[in-house]
């Protein structure tokens, strides 16, 4: 988004007062008194949430520990179970509330309480146990949408082992490469999941992982049957099936206390280079970030049908599906399937349906509902909705308003939260009924999240003026490392060139003249593909790992539906092909990225030339790629560029 764009951008939308009235943060006033608070006793100020949003095994006395910085500790004395806080504390009083509403692909409704969720990990985590996972080991979870995928996830949080969910749209090398990393003792997988009517074959793809070889870690495969037919080979003595292993467990298991920087979770997600980094999360502060967001964001209230449609193998589907609106006691929906099938209703029939309150999806999805049937949801019972939020990528300000016009009726407020696999919560996001929004702006943070925009130098920018996003404190949902890796941690979140002190986000925004904030677009060479993060440098590893291909370099171009597509630039080792023999060889090469990284960073569009542009010195000019990628006029100083004919071939579709 240009800041000329933003710029005319001035429309208001003011909370009402029916819906300030029931809510948790009612005015500007008290968001600023909350804000005024954490300015002036920081660690008091979390503390004190810690203790009203936690419970403890064993309470904290130490709140922020700096002595290693960028290693952060927060409560760092202090022990608890984060499966107890989102199962066991509401027992007493929840037991027979609703706490998952699953909808299957095929419409399928199965609904699962407080207590019998409560008994499906217990169970679950007694069967991990007896396969000797113990604390700290690592399992990977690749699972489909399912109540059975947060079971999985709960029951490792409940024995202080570390999950690490890995997406099932991801290849068999991508998983492979995730279980060396993590070195994964127990990986969880289904037999298949049902998406838009197909089988995935997640267990097919988990045997290949394991086939790739390096996985000598791994001692089990636990298979959820999910469709009837068994459809991959069974390695006697590896898998088991997962109604076998939770056959005759106890109903109940003793959650392991652990310490509150114990790490609860890996999720691995793309960079500037190649390898993908492994997010490293705690136990205490990432809950606390959870459910904290899920009070103040989403307002909250005991009588809500939260559904957030993130998968749970990225972090939203972590944060807001498997751990924060269970730490609340709240009823939410899970949906195994996709928005467009049977049709593009879906979505607001499982509104009506399920009279859901709050509903929270990224804007790519709007984008592409509107699309295929802009007028759907007046054919739909909507009016149990109350709030609406968007996530993973900035939301134009058209799809916002036709999400507040059509969808939320003119009446919901809409949260644009801002953050990302490493904040673990919201950072920059609207409180409903304290903040005026402006469609496309996050607006101003979380009280307690310390942010600024600053220049090269490290110095604050003007207002109006586009500069590196940072967050200045440590707070407690941060990232606390890269798994086994804590110098490309320190390396990429506080580099030295802008001093060391400040979490860097990776983003560019400014703030316009009322201190509202506006996410300008990634700072690296990371793409968001209809909210998904990817990292140029991996697509490009995956090309250049094709005998044909000799060189790549692949940039993003503004896509009206995905946000950014994907366009890769490649050099072959043999001629430059043309007329079918180039589009055979664009659809091998696309089919062959699916492979190595997974379907979502196919390259919608893929140009071959005999070199890339490169300066004098053989630096790849990607700013020019860029251009040819929108299919702009090349108007930049190409003074520097040592070939420029090819510029002209590269321009040619093929
Ligand atoms: O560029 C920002 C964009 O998504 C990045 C984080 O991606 P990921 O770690 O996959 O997490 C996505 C879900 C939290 C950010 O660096 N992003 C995320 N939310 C927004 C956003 N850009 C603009 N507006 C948002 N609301």
């Amino acid at each position: 988004m240009s800041i000329e764009s933003v710029l005319q951008e001035n429309r208001l939308f003011a909370p009402s007062a029916e819906f300030a009235a029931g809510a948790r943060v009612k005015s500007l006033a008290e968001y600023q008194a909350m804000c005024q608070h954490a300015e002036a006793d920081y660690e008091g100020f979390w503390a004190n949430l810690a203790r009203e949003h936690l419970t403890w095994h064993k309470p904290f006395t130490q709140v922020l520990d700096q002595s290693n910085p960028p290693f952060y500790k927060w409560f760092a004395d202090g022990e608890l179970n984060v499966s107890y806080n989102c199962l066991d504390r509401h027992l007493p009083d929840l037991a027979h509330k609703i706490a998952v509403i699953f909808e299957s692909d095929n419409g399928t409704v199965t609904k699962v309480t407080y207590a019998e969720l409560h008994r499906l990990v217990c169970q679950f985590a007694n069967g991990l146990k007896s396969l000797g996972v113990t604390k700290g080991d690592r399992v990977v979870v690749y699972m489909p949408m399912s109540i059975e995928a947060v079971v999985a996830m709960q029951a490792c949080a409940r024995i202080g082992a570390i999950h690490s969910v890995v997406f099932g749209g991801f290849s068999a090398k991508s998983l492979q490469e995730r279980i060396i990393d993590a070195g994964a003792k127990i990986v969880i997988t289904a037999n298949g999941g049902v998406r838009g009517g197909k089988i995935v074959p997640l267990k097919a793809t988990t045997d290949e992982a394991l086939a790739l070889g390096g996985c000598e870690c791994v001692e089990r495969v636990i298979v959820y049957k999910r469709v009837v037919h068994e459809d991959a080979p069974w390695t006697i003595g590896r898998d088991m099936w997962w109604h076998d292993l939770v056959k005759g467990k106890p109903e109940t298991c003793e959650p392991t206390w652990v310490n509150a920087e114990d790490p609860l979770f890996i999720l691995y997600t793309s960079g500037s280079t190649g390898k993908p980094k492994g997010v490293q999360h705690s136990s205490a502060g990432y809950l606390l970030g959870a459910v904290n967001t899920m009070l103040l964001t989403f307002d909250y209230r005991p009588d809500d049908v939260f559904w957030c449609t993130a998968d749970v193998g990225w972090i939203t589907g972590h944060s807001y599906v498997a751990y924060a609106p269970l730490a609340v006691g709240a009823t939410q929906v899970i949906f195994e399937g996709i928005p467009t099938y049977p049709d593009a209703g879906r979505f607001w029939q499982m509104i009506e349906r399920h009279r859901v309150t709050t509903f929270y999806t990224a804007p790519t999805a709007i984008r592409s509902l509107i699309k295929l049937g802009s007028d759907l949801p007046k054919q739909y019972n909507l009016s149990s909705l109350r709030l609406l939020g968007s996530v993973g990528e900035p939301i134009n300000p058209e799809a916002w308003m036709w999400y507040h016009e059509v969808v939320g009726g003119g009446r919901c407020p809409i949260v644009d939260t801002w953050w990302q696999t490493e904040t673990g919560s919201h950072m920059i996001t609207p409180l409903p009924a304290a903040i005026a929004t402006k469609p496309g702006s996050c607006t101003l943070p979380i009280p307690g999240i310390m942010v600024d925009i600053i220049d090269e130098a490290g110095e604050p920018v003007e207002k109006g003026k586009g500069g590196f996003l940072v967050i200045k404190k440590p707070f407690p949902s941060q990232v606390r490392t890269l798994w086994k890796d804590p110098e490309r941690f320190k390396k990429s979140y506080f580099p030295e060139e802008y001093g060391g002190k400040y979490y860097l986000a990776g983003d560019s925004a400014h703030k316009d003249a009322d201190g509202y904030i506006w996410i300008m677009g990634r700072i690296d060479d990371v793409l968001n593909v209809s909210g998904h993060r990817l990292g140029t440098m991996e697509i490009e590893s995956a090309l250049v790992g094709n005998s044909k291909v000799a060189e790549a370099a692949v940039v993003g171009r503004p896509d009206p539906i995905k946000g950014e597509a994907v366009v890769a630039f490649v050099v072959l080792k043999g001629a430059r092909p043309a007329g079918d023999e180039a589009k055979a060889l664009v659809a091998e090469l696309r089919d062959w990225v699916a492979k190595e990284i997974g379907a979502i960073a196919k390259p919608d569009d893929i140009r071959f030339g005999d070199n890339l542009p490169k300066t004098r010195s053989g630096k790849i000019m990607r700013r020019l790629l860029r251009t040819i990628a929108k299919g702009e006029q090349i108007t930049q100083d190409i003074s520097t560029l040592e070939n420029p004919a090819i510029l002209q071939q590269l321009q040619e579709a093929v």
